[in-house]
């Protein structure tokens, strides 16, 4: 294992407002407000990536004694305590942990769904906390994707519909677009089933589409939260083997897993307990998952189970 890495160099001195942060809506609800408001911008022509792009010094993620903490009328929830991360460029990083630990809100913050309550967040070399709401909806919206465990698909609309929602905000030509989703959706196999609806598909099938949609706009980032809690082994499989297949083409991912084996296939695991990183592990797939690690993890897991 190697050592921990120490925190990263405080750049500038800047926190978010101290102010409480008054939960009115679900961050889940806020995702998918998100997602589907119906904001059209103009954009810039994007192309699926297909170039071989290495892993890169430069973070694409950078975050310095972040915290966040959830208050409603009863209790006060500290979500992330004092985090500090780095996630270079093209780097596939798996997040582990009991349920409750923070990981999801970890996510909602990075995809700027959640501001945090103190700390900095960099993206991409810029920092969050002086952009203003519309200039994050934007950054958002031309850099991230997002895969969630519960597929999060329109049932309304037809497989190729639900993969052209992210475009719909890049302000591409009709015809652009026709063809960013045919090639989103022969990366993810689902090129024959563009008319049916999600509710003709198989769970695997649903997340196939939903990875579709994630990279359709070829983001930077893809956040994926338990992309393969709601799937059998072969469909979670299958999903690993896309996440890594979008790695190779230069994506950063940053995925949230309870199985130890899809960790395993990261270049690193970030563990979290009660807010904070509990240690920084790399497991990458050539050498298999560190033993000491998967039985601290068991260990974990079934005390999270009792
Ligand atoms: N909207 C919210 N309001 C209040 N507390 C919340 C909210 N969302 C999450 N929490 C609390 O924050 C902690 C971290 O939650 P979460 O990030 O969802 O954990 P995980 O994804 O690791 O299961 C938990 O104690 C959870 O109850
Ligand atoms: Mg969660």
């Amino acid at each position: 294992m190697k050592d921990l890495p120490t925190s990263p160099p405080v750049i500038e001195q800047h926190i978010f407002s101290q102010k409480t942060q008054q939960i009115a809506i679900s961050p889940h609800q806020k995702i998918l407000n998100s997602l589907f408001s119906n904001t059209f911008m103009v954009g810039t022509s994007l192309a699926i990536a297909l170039d071989n792009k290495s892993i890169e010094e430069h973070p694409v993620i950078k975050l310095v004694n972040l915290c966040m903490v959830y208050r409603t009328a009863y209790m006060e929830t500290m979500a992330l305590d004092d985090i500090n991360l780095h996630i270079r460029k093209g780097e596939f990083v798996a997040v582990m942990g009991p349920s409750g630990c923070g990981k999801s809100t970890l996510l909602n913050i990075v995809g700027m769904i959640d501001t945090p309550a103190s700390g900095e967040y960099w993206f991409d070399g810029q920092e969050i906390a002086k952009r203003s709401e519309n200039a994050l909806v934007d950054l958002r919206k031309r850099n991230i994707g997002f895969i969630f465990q519960n597929f999060n698909l329109i049932d309304d609309l037809s497989v190729a519909e639900n993969v052209d929602l992210p475009l719909l905000y890049l302000g591409l030509s009709r015809g652009e677009r026709k063809q960013k989703v045919a090639e989103a959706l022969a990366l993810v196999g689902l090129e024959n089933r563009a008319r049916h609806k999600p509710q003709e598909l198989s769970g695997g099938q649903q997340q196939r589409v939903a990875v579709a949609r994630s990279v359709v706009g070829n983001p930077k980032l893809i956040l994926a939260d338990e992309p393969t809690g709601n799937l059998d082994t072969k469909n979670g499989d299958d999903v690993m083997q896309m996440l890594a297949m979008l790695k190779s083409r230069g994506t950063t991912i940053l995925m949230v897993t309870h199985s130890p084996e899809h960790g395993a296939r990261a270049d690193r695991i970030i563990y979290m307990l009660d807010g904070r990183i509990d240690a920084r592990i790399d497991a990458r797939v050539d050498t298999g998952v560190d033993t000491r690690i998967d039985a601290r993890l068991e260990g974990r897991m079934l005390g999270e189970a009792q």
